[in-house]
């Protein structure tokens, strides 16, 4: 079977790589590398440098793929509304591009990943399940959920391809852009902390999120086009151990052997809980989560990592500022 990871020079895209490669996969992919790095690209797998928004019939049609998997985005949730333009380009365009290429190389399988940006803010209260009903609140979320509306509409008019959906939040481990100032939190906070720096928090960090060490959700991911039970079927995937902003600083300091120390910043406009349930998820993949790893010890496999590469320079910002309204200072 062969595979096409966009993303792949990516933080994740690089590990459903490699699970797809220790799976007997052919592997092929592309990377624009505006925020991966091509040593992330796994040995083994063929690697493109391009732009999910350039023609890709030329290379699609003769690999003859399998399955695509479509994990290149930029991923900023909070910056989306200073760059919307840019996002719906980059996010939504370049989906319809991926997918029609994949439909004209009669691709059988399309794995995305969406986020849980795609439901917004909870009303509820209640940890979101895939029947939440979606009000994205940011440019980020809306353009994750056209993309899965894209994805089902397309596969219902032509009659294929078969698709999964997968709604990651806060991934974290090994391979990740450290370099991003907008995005990935654990990701910031090491390499602040490697700087001598705090660690910057909107607001007092009291905002919680289910931080997910990526092992689990990459073999999800990789496993999808093989397992039935995934056809046409969207889930929540990531970990389900709650932990305020803050108390993930005095972990990840801890795991650092350092004292934590804490730059606030003025709140910004955020959901202050943000949790999913993941019944659906382990249900259907059993096998991704015998060995699960638990926060502490994904950021102890994370530190470890970084302390073993070279620490890349600050990943710039991919557009230019559109709306710089509301803007955090620490942005500008
Ligand atoms: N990491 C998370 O917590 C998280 C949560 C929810 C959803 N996701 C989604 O998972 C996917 C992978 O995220 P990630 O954390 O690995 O991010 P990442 O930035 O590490 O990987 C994305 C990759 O896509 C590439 N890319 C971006 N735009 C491109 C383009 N136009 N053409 C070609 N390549 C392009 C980047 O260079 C990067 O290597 C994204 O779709 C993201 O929205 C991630």
């Amino acid at each position: 079977m062969k595979a096409f990871v966009t993303g792949i020079a990516g933080f994740i895209g690089a590990h459903v790589a490699q699970h797809l490669l220790d799976a007997g996969w052919e592997v092929s992919g592309i990377d624009d590398l505006s925020g991966g790095r091509i040593e992330n690209v796994p040995t083994g797998a063929e690697f493109r440098q391009i732009d999910c928004n350039d023609s890709l019939d030329e290379l699609l049609q003769p690999i003859a793929p399998t399955a695509v998997f479509h994990l290149a985005a930029y991923a900023a949730e909070g910056l989306s509304h200073h760059i919307p333009v840019f996002n719906y380009q980059n996010n939504v365009v370049a989906t319809a591009n991926v997918l029609g290429a994949a439909c004209r190389a009669n691709v059988e399988h399309f794995v995305f990943t969406s986020s849980i940006a795609a439901y917004g803010h909870p009303k509820s209260g209640q940890p979101f399940d895939e029947r939440t009903p979606c009000h994205p609140c940011d440019p980020y979320g809306t353009a994750k959920l056209a993309c899965e509306h894209h994805i089902q509409s397309v596969s219902e008019y032509f009659g294929g391809p078969r698709y999964t959906i997968f709604r990651p939040h806060n991934v974290f481990g090994p391979q990740q852009n450290i370099a991003d100032p907008y995005r990935n939190v654990v990701g910031i906070f090491i390499r602040r902390a490697l700087d001598g720096q705090p660690f910057p928090v909107f607001g007092d960090g009291s905002q919680t999120r289910s931080f997910s060490y990526i092992d689990s959700v990459a073999a999800c991911i990789a496993a999808a086009p093989t397992t039935e039970q995934a056809v046409n079927q969207t889930f929540n995937v990531g970990g389900d151990q709650p932990m305020s902003v803050r108390e993930l600083g005095e972990t990840l300091a801890e795991v650092m052997a350092i004292e934590p120390a804490f730059e606030f910043l003025p709140p910004r406009q955020e959901v202050q809980h943000a949790h999913a349930s993941h019944a659906k998820v382990r249900s259907v993949f059993p096998a991704a989560f015998e060995n699960e790893i638990d926060i502490r010890t994904g950021l102890e496999r994370m530190v470890a990592y970084v302390r073993q590469h070279s620490v890349p320079e600050p990943t710039p910002c991919p557009s230019a500022i559109e709306i710089s309204d509301k803007l955090p200072p620490s942005w500008r």
